[in-house]
């Protein structure tokens, strides 16, 4: 089966799936995006990842081209479309075709592109061993909170993590609190607390982030969201959320072990929770 992609309205085969040379997002990076996971055909919190579309859409000014309801239908049409069991949704919102002018021109349509990937999944072995990781200072922009899709800061961060043999860089702020990875949330564990960077502009309001607070609350680990330092005493854990990653034991950062060097109890109950409300899922 070949690959489909929703683009400018319809289905097409993807090496007809094309987006006009004066798009915006190509010549601005003007929009913004959505990564879902999907397992057997059921949708990881698939409504909060297109309410935080619509909120992205929103802090931009650009008008959703359809309704949440309507992207649903899509992503889950595309999803039936591709030949995965286990696949990667990526939507992307631009705002639309005109002349190149940095002022937003009036009465564009939005494009909306949905493609469809096989999901990656972790290998045994980083789940095993834990990854590893790099600190950078901070070179983003200020709306880390807006799932844009200007991303060069992560490209330079997550290429200079791979220069230096390491899975994920972690942005610092001026003072040396870790705010998220280059496409992860970050979390310590701290005297037993699953600590994290409260939400603000500097990070991004993750939806796996969200999942694992909720799920640590739920079941005794306390929750602790506050900027925090690697240097701290008392912490015994580093780990990370995304999509694509539910939560990853990081073992190593800057070369030096976190911890005693393996995979934590908190992160790996963690995992434990998340993979279970993932297979609750698919029998839904
Ligand atoms: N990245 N922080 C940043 C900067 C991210 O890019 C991402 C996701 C996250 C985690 O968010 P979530 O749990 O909602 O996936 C945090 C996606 C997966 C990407 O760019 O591919």
């Amino acid at each position: 089966m070949q690959l489909t992609a929703w683009v400018n309205g319809h289905f097409l085969p993807f090496e007809q799936a094309t987006v006009h040379i004066e798009d915006r997002g190509f010549q601005f990076a003007d929009g913004v995006y959505e990564v879902l996971a999907c397992f057997s055909g059921r949708f990881v919190d698939l409504m909060p990842h297109l309410q935080r579309l619509e909120r992205s859409c929103a802090a931009i000014e650009i008008d959703l081209p359809k309704s949440l309801d309507e992207i649903a239908a899509l992503v889950s049409e595309a999803y039936h479309r591709n030949p995965f069991k286990h696949a990667m949704v990526y939507i992307q919102v631009t705002r639309g075709v005109a002349p190149r002018s940095h002022l937003i021109p009036q009465g564009l349509t939005p494009t909306l592109v949905i493609t469809v990937r096989e999901l990656p999944m972790p290998s045994k072995e980083k789940l095993e061993h834990g990854v590893s990781a790099i600190t950078m200072p901070d070179i983003r922009w200020k709306r880390c909170d807006i799932k844009s899709i200007a991303l060069l800061a992560s490209v330079i961060g997550k290429q200079e993590a791979s220069r230096r043999g390491a899975d994920e860089g972690f942005w610092l702020d001026e003072q040396g609190h870790l705010l998220e990875g280059c496409a992860t949330n970050c979390f310590a564990v701290i005297n037993g607390t699953l600590v994290t960077h409260p939400l603000d502009h500097q990070v991004l309001g993750g939806i796996t982030r969200d999942m694992a607070l909720r799920l640590a609350t739920a079941h005794g680990i306390s929750v602790e969201e506050r900027p925090w330092k690697l240097t701290e005493a008392g912490l015994t854990e580093c780990l990370m959320s995304s999509t694509t990653n539910a939560v990853m034991p990081v073992c190593h950062i800057d070369g030096d072990m976190v911890g005693d060097g393996n995979p934590g109890p908190v992160t790996i109950r963690l995992r434990e929770l998340i993979l279970e409300e993932i297979e609750a899922l698919k029998s839904e």
